[in-house]
């Protein structure tokens, strides 16, 4: 690794990228003072697309304080952003995740509005503009990301004029009863249109940013997105993430993986159904609302413990670690705890849990295994943009069983009609909804998931951003 300084625009050592990448993580992150490679869903979505492309990632080193930095690591050159503590507080955890999150995934908690740490996001948004009008090439291809950086495609536009800006939307894009709530609304949506190209999951998301735009700032509506106040052509469209299918498939197939697929069936006491949910701890995930129907399931069928000791259904849920500095997460993790205790107190017999639960992050290999060793895979966010877990588990599966229980409120769930698609938000559905994948008899299951593969197959990550970028530069 080799830090620099960048001397202007497009000019510094690491100046001269003709494609620029900002995100507010990068593809690595601080472990231990030393730089390992960060696998969120947005990293992996791009990297195996960006590598061979020689681009630059912009985005915030992780850690409060930590020196800007530019090196190479992992076939891509990176610039980090330092941000202090309190910065981190009122752009990360307090607009970012308790002010747009909630809202933009139908306010499912009260989101919180702070002026000062409005200006606080709106300072940090500079911070990521200055930093990549600093490094991208003149004439560059910026690509912004996601709901942290809405302010972005419009300051940069502002330092750098010969840019083309895209701005990608990974989460909702709420109706406009929801938006008007916001009090910056007029500076998000003056924000984004600062882009050539605005993406989003679904093509409900695009149809909401439009009718706002118009509403809100003045655009007028036009073939394939607005015309802006000032006379400016922005496309507006849907792009719906996906996932790297050959990485995932590689390693479904490895015989290492295979083997540890069924020393994890083992290790569940050989239940003759798995469950499997694998989360971000986030309470648009719908974990709780899952973990009560499993619990109503056991108790209709009772079929917990047909052989006494070995229950014959069992659910493995991951539930991974997620701004834990936020209030409403720290809620969630405590609600959905307590919900594992009452499960397994009221089902599980000594040494046979009914719900096992892991509250940590899992490797790849770990994660596909595990995808090898389910039945039935349940995705039932309350929301969700997109829920690429649900793309690794179909990925993983290859040709064969395994049944998807997915939410209709996934973004997935446009490319996944065979999935069992369920509301999430019904009690009672949820049930029914896992009952008919346990008892879905294996050629329907098989049929179903070879179709889900084709829906798959038709959009990979390669494709997703070969197509946002071929849409951004026609
Ligand atoms: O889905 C939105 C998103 O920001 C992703 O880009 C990211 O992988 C995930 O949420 C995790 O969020 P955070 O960066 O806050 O840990």
């Amino acid at each position: 690794m080799s830090t620099s300084d960048s001397g202007g625009p497009g000019r510094g050592a690491f100046g001269g990228h003709q494609l620029v990448v900002v995100a507010n993580r990068l593809p690595v992150a601080l472990v231990d003072g030393e730089w390992r490679s960060s696998p969120g869903g947005l990293v992996r979505a791009l990297l195996g697309f960006l590598r061979p492309t020689a681009a630059l990632w912009v985005g915030w080193a992780g850690t409060a304080d930590e020196p800007q930095a530019e090196f190479a690591s992992d076939g891509i050159d990176v610039a980090t952003i330092s941000l202090a503590a309190e910065q981190i507080r009122g752009y990360y955890d307090s607009i970012s995740n308790d002010a747009i999150w909630p809202l933009y995934h139908d306010a499912l908690r009260t989101s919180t509005y702070d002026n000062d740490d409005w200006r606080i996001y709106a300072e940090v948004n500079e911070r990521f503009a200055t930093r990549t009008a600093e490094v991208a090439a003149e004439g560059a291809v910026v690509w912004v990301h996601d709901y942290q950086l809405q302010l972005v495609p419009a300051m940069l536009r502002r330092l750098r004029p010969d840019l083309r800006i895209g701005f990608f939307l990974h989460i909702p894009f709420p109706p406009q009863e929801l938006f008007m709530r916001f009090p910056w609304r007029e500076e998000v949506l003056e924000g984004m249109l600062g882009a050539d190209l605005i993406g989003f999951q679904r093509r409900v998301a695009a149809e909401n940013f439009i009718s706002l735009a118009h509403r809100l700032v003045d655009a007028e509506v036009v073939d394939d997105g607005v015309r802006t106040a000032d006379g400016r052509f922005v496309r507006v469209g849907s792009f719906p993430v996906s996932i790297d299918i050959d990485e995932v498939a590689g390693i479904a197939a490895d015989p290492v993986t295979v083997k540890a697929a069924a020393r994890i069936r083992r290790r569940l006491g050989d239940p003759p159904t798995v469950l499997l949910g694998v989360d971000r701890l986030d309470y648009t995930k719908g974990i709780g609302e899952r973990l009560t129907a499993f619990g109503e399931l056991l108790r209709n069928r009772a079929i917990a413990h047909a052989v006494p000791g070995r229950p014959e259904v069992v659910l493995v849920q991951i539930a991974v670690p997620s701004r834990e500095n936020v209030g409403d997460y720290q809620a969630q993790r405590e609600h959905v705890e307590q919900l594992v205790g009452a499960v397994n107190g009221e089902f599980a017999t000594l040494g046979y849990p009914a719900v096992h639960y892991l509250h940590r992050s899992l490797p790849l290999d770990q994660l596909i295994a595990l995808y090898l060793a389910t039945d039935v895979m349940v995705v039932t966010p309350l929301r969700d943009g997109m829920n690429l877990v649900a793309k690794e588990f179909v990925a993983a599966r290859g040709v064969g069983d395994g049944v998807l229980v997915l939410s209709e409120f996934a973004g997935a769930a446009d490319e996944f009609t065979d999935a069992v698609i369920v509301n999430p938000h019904d009690p009672h559905a949820l049930v029914e909804a896992m009952e008919t994948a346990i008892a879905m008899p294996r050629d329907e299951a098989i049929r179903r998931m070879s179709a889900l593969q084709d829906a798959l197959l038709a959009n990979d990550a390669q494709h997703w951003a070969a197509s946002f970028l071929e849409h951004l530069v026609r």
